[in-house]
């Protein structure tokens, strides 16, 4: 089998790739890509295979979906970039009315929408948000952040500094603001567990410390129910009602990161349906434009807009330090935008949150098979179109390229997350391609948990001294 290894040092020459150690491509395989489709990914080698993790999370509906690939060629026989400030078209103004009313008997209120072209810069545009108001406001003391352990918000310095995941906040420590990570978070392995609907002993010993910030925090940062970068971690729903109660008692903002949980990943539209949070922000962006161009955009109240409203039409001192002069150039990129109208059409004609529901109930049972023929999975959770568990491999072997490349010698892409394997499929995955996902994943255990030669070799020689 050939992953263009003669050529791959001329290829890496000038490229620097993201979230990786260059150095692993020695020996990692560098897949060449050559078409894609549904969740199938094909490489020049002539492989076919399992794309299991919606490339980093955001291929919802699969690749090169045939409406939305149409909505993105109507758009672009029409004009493809138009600055966003001053001018608008048809297609922004329906997604913004349909994202301004994505739940509308939940969250009446979610009806402002501020557009931006990643995950993390929507997380800094909602922190922004929550800290300009309060200078609008007067509350000057209210300028601290508090987020979860284990949590993850993106890559850029606000980012990083809400975020609680060392390895890749840590070099850039010196540059970030600080921010209390409640501790000692009520984990569970699905809703049927008594913790997902009372955390009342974990609460006990978080809100102490809670109490002692609640006059200088301006917002309360979250992914909602699932914790993905941390392993696919999944947190009591009760631990976001107390959450969101103790929020809104103390003023304090919530900022829910739903990048990506959002747009029916957990089986609701949004994660934060399963405990009635009421955010202020909503950050949504992987599966917002279904992977197929870079989109982000966050969903606030409209109390939260007023205060930057300036109702009095002199244009004055006081007006320019109510303005959000926050902007980014590709902000409402009209193809963006096209493909996000057309998969929230999608989302709902097809009732992706019920596929996604119905999707974990096989996914499990997948994944209880594998547990079931290679004893090695420890702490199978899951919600969605979400499952994952801990690895318990015989020989200890780390899940580093050499894991990697066997993955795709057996057929399907995975990154395991530390030791948590996961799948993370397209919502609209078909029957047959699970299957295969499940061949796949055991292939890759069976060989991972046989016996090595080292092993082998001791065995023999100690049946030898036996007999
Ligand atoms: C919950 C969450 N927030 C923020 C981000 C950052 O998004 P992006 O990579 O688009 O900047 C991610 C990305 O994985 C994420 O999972």
């Amino acid at each position: 089998m050939s992953y263009i290894p003669s050529k791959k040092s001329e290829i890496l020459k000038n490229i620097f790739y993201p979230c990786s150690q260059m150095k692993d491509y020695e020996s990692q395989f560098l897949l060449e890509i050559i078409r894609a489709e549904g969740p199938y990914l094909y490489l020049k080698s002539g492989q076919k295979i399992i794309d299991g993790i919606a490339s980093w999370w955001c291929k919802s509906l699969g690749h090169q979906h045939p409406r939305l690939k149409q909505a993105l060629k109507d758009q672009l026989e029409k004009f493809e970039h138009v600055i966003m400030a001053n001018t608008t078209h048809e297609n922004l103004i329906e997604l913004s009315q349909r994202l301004g009313s994505l739940c509308p008997d939940r969250y009446p209120d979610l009806n402002k929408v501020f557009y931006a072209s990643d995950g993390s810069c929507a997380v800094e545009i909602a922190l922004k948000l929550s800290l300009h108001s309060r200078k609008i406001m007067g509350e000057p003391k209210k300028t601290g952040v508090i987020a979860l352990s284990n949590g993850y918000h993106g890559e850029t310095v606000g980012a990083l500094s809400v975020s609680d995941l060392g390895r890749f906040k840590k070099p850039y420590q010196d540059f970030l603001f600080h921010t209390h990570m409640i501790q000692n978070l009520p984990y569970v392995l699905d809703p049927q567990d008594p913790v997902w609907s009372n955390c009342e002993s974990y609460w006990e010993t978080i809100i102490p410390a809670l109490e002692k910030l609640k006059d200088q925090t301006t917002a309360i940062i979250f992914e909602p129910i699932v914790q993905g970068s941390a392993g696919m971690k999944i947190i009591s729903a009760d631990f976001f009602t107390r959450l969101n109660q103790f929020a809104k008692t103390h003023g304090i903002h919530l900022i829910a990161d739903e990048i990506m949980t959002g747009l029916g990943r957990t089986g609701k539209l949004l994660a934060c349906e399963y405990a009635n949070i009421q955010p202020d922000f909503v950050c949504l962006s992987k599966s917002l434009t279904a992977g197929f161009l870079p989109m982000s955009a966050v969903i606030m109240t409209n109390q939260i807009y007023e205060i930057f409203y300036d109702h009095d039409s002199s244009h004055n001192a006081e007006s320019a330090e109510k303005s959000f002069l926050h902007s980014h150039t590709y902000s409402g990129n009209a193809l963006a935008v096209s493909v996000a109208l057309e998969n929230l059409k999608i989302i709902q004609e097809e009732n992706i949150c019920l596929r996604a529901q119905n999707l974990q109930i096989k996914m499990r049972e997948s994944f209880k098979n594998i547990s079931d023929q290679t004893g090695c999975f420890n702490n199978i959770r899951g919600i969605g179109g979400i499952i994952a568990a801990d690895l318990n491999l015989k020989n200890n072997q780390t899940l580093g390229p050499d894991f990697f490349n066997r993955a795709i010698q057996s057929g399907i892409l995975l990154r395991p997350l530390g030791k948590t394997l996961y799948w993370f499929p397209p919502l609209n995955i078909s029957d047959e391609a699970l299957g295969e996902m499940e061949q796949a994943t055991l292939a890759l255990l069976i060989a991972e948990s046989a016996p090595s030669q080292k092993d082998l070799m001791t065995r023999l020689i100690v049946n030898l001294l036996l007999d």
